[in-house]
């Protein structure tokens, strides 16, 4: 190849050719050939054989390698003055890399048969370029073994620390989410409601719990506002207000409401969930741990009516025991009286009715009185009398024959007993305690109907599956919903105060539970039905 002066000596400032003289330079070109590439023109590909080292002597050269997910890896670019390939020249391996042109490029190829023969005419020459060379080549070599070892000391290290740090990870991962199922089954097992809600109020968790004492599915609720759980928006109003004034409450009694509107009594602790930052209300949340009391209630509220009863019937007996004694003395009075003003209103006739209408109003009244007394006496000492296996028909046609007494004056109204049984229904049980139960039943019903209605009244019999059934219908005003929660209370009564005395259906109930039955009302504006049960003997 000719050269140019101005490439010897360009090529003489390159390090390896840089002890060699320009004319031995000039010589060793004459042993090397001239090339040029296009640009993307490949020079070599990797695992070619090719003992050549290249100078650039104008353009750009890529060096590279494609790796096994195909990417490019990048190794280092050669532009103008610059030599590469010397590897290859030196140890006759195949290349280890590719060699691209990335423009026009032209380039001196010294091939290591070349340089042989250049060797042979200069050898002083050819070993001072040789030991240049090896020189530059371990230099160059040493740069890339530090970085080579660097990544492996920086990548192993990475990489025992992304392990460990991989397999803390998983460990805490494991650990967190093993917690959470811990802590999920521990809310959702249990049986207290536990409701948490955010600042808008709107339910972050409905647990089980909640789902089922309140019948509502948890996605009925979640993201939505907690205030319809409420069965009174104030009373929640006031519970909210009371929490952040003292960020956390116990046994605070507030009513739910159950899907089915029913009225759930619960005692509810609630708290907030730090950290509470930049003005919000409950942190990361309110906690609501609610109990259902409803039950609780109701029986402390029977507890609190018995012992009242108690209280009230041993007070009720004592004043009625002391009142009957005064009251005969009224009787007696008046009876004495009556006789001693016989003669003497003999002779005034006017004033003789006047006078026995008045003395009729305290007969009535002390009749009355007396009929209070024995009830209100009854009911007292309800106490279980002496029981007998007793056929129902037979109580039931006694308790009609007493009724129809009461029934003299109102012809209007019919007072019938059936039975659907073909036999005989007999229950253990005290004969005269029951006849009173059915007396008082068809008395409130011939009550209730009004005078001049055409009535029916029917007392009607069945057992089945061992159990009796004693039915009183009849077609009167009925019972309001209002009244229906208090009519077994004692003292309870619609009738005007010389009608009733509302101790009734409160004996009734007494006998029939003395008996292992129960009694149950059904009314309406048409007519009323109560069934008494009885276990068969
Ligand atoms: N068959 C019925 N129809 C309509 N209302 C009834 C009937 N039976 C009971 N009631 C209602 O229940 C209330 C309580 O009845 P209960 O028999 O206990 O007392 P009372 O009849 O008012 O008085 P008492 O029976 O002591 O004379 C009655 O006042 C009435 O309002
Ligand atoms: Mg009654």
């Amino acid at each position: 190849m000719i050269a140019s002066a101005l490439l010897i000596q360009n090529i003489n400032r390159i390090g390896i050719f840089s002890s060699l003289t320009e004319t031995e330079i000039k010589e060793l070109l004459n042993y090397a050939s001239y090339e040029e590439y296009k640009e993307n023109q490949m020079i070599f590909n990797e695992n070619d054989s090719g003992a050549s080292l290249y100078i650039v002597i104008n353009g750009k050269v890529k060096i590279f390698r494609v790796l096994s997910d195909n990417t490019i890896h990048e190794i280092s670019n050669f532009t103008d003055n610059e030599v590469f390939g010397e590897m290859s020249f030196l140890d006759n391996q195949a290349r280890s890399a590719n060699a691209e042109a990335l423009c026009e490029t032209s380039l001196v190829k010294l091939s290591a048969d070349n340089f042989e023969q250049f060797s042979r005419a200069f050898p002083d020459a050819a070993f001072r370029f040789h030991k240049n060379l090896i020189t530059e080549i371990q230099a160059r070599l040493r740069k890339t073994n530090d970085r080579y070892s660097y990544h492996i000391i920086w990548g192993k290290t990475m990489k025992t620390a992304l392990a460990k740090n991989y397999e803390e990870l998983l460990q805490s991962n494991i650990e967190l989410s093993a917690s959470r199922n811990f802590l999920y089954n521990v809310i959702n097992s249990s049986s207290d409601i536990i409701i948490v809600i955010n600042d808008g109020f709107e339910v972050m968790l409905f647990n089980s719990g909640a789902e089922r004492a309140l019948n509502y599915k948890a996605s009925d609720f979640i993201n939505k506002s907690a205030q319809k759980l409420f069965y009174d928006a104030r009373a929640f109003e006031t519970l909210i207000s009371d929490v952040l004034a003292r960020k956390s409450l116990s046994d605070y009694e507030i009513d739910l409401k159950a899907s089915d509107n029913r009225k759930i009594i619960v005692s509810l602790s609630a708290f907030t969930l730090s950290p509470i930052v930049n003005g919000s209300k409950f942190g990361e949340g309110l906690v609501m741990v609610a109990r259902d009391i409803t039950q609780k209630k109701i029986l402390e509220n029977q507890l609190r009516q018995n012992e009242k009863m108690i209280f009230l019937g041993k007070a009720v007996s004592e004043i009625v025991h002391d009142i009957k004694h005064p009251l005969t003395i009224v009787q007696l009075s008046k009876d004495s009286l009556q006789i001693k003003l016989e003669d003497f209103l003999l002779p005034h006739p006017q004033l003789q009715r006047d006078v026995e209408i008045d003395f009729g109003k305290i007969d009535e009244s002390v009749e009355r009185i007396q009929q209070i007394i024995t009830n209100t006496l009854e009911y007292a000492k309800v106490v279980p009398g002496k029981k007998t296996r007793i056929d129902l028909m037979e109580v039931a046609a006694k308790s009609i024959q007493l009724s129809r007494i009461n029934l003299k004056d109102n012809e209007k109204i019919t007072l019938d007993l059936k039975s659907s049984a073909g036999a005989p229904i007999y229950i253990e049980g005290n004969a005269s305690q029951l006849e009173q139960v059915l007396v008082n039943l068809i008395t409130n019903a011939i009550q209730a109907i009004k005078k001049d209605c055409i009535g029916r009244i029917e007392v009607a019999l069945s057992a089945s599956e061992g159990r009796a059934c004693v039915s009183v219908t009849d077609n009167g005003c009925g019972i309001s919903e209002d009244d229906m929660q208090y009519i077994f209370e004692p003292f309870y009564s619609t009738k005007a105060s010389d009608k009733g005395t509302g101790l009734g259906l409160s004996i009734c109930q007494a006998i029939v539970s003395q008996h292992d039955g129960f009694i149950n009302v059904k009314s309406c504006a048409g007519g009323t039905e109560f069934v008494i049960n009885f276990p068969l003997a």
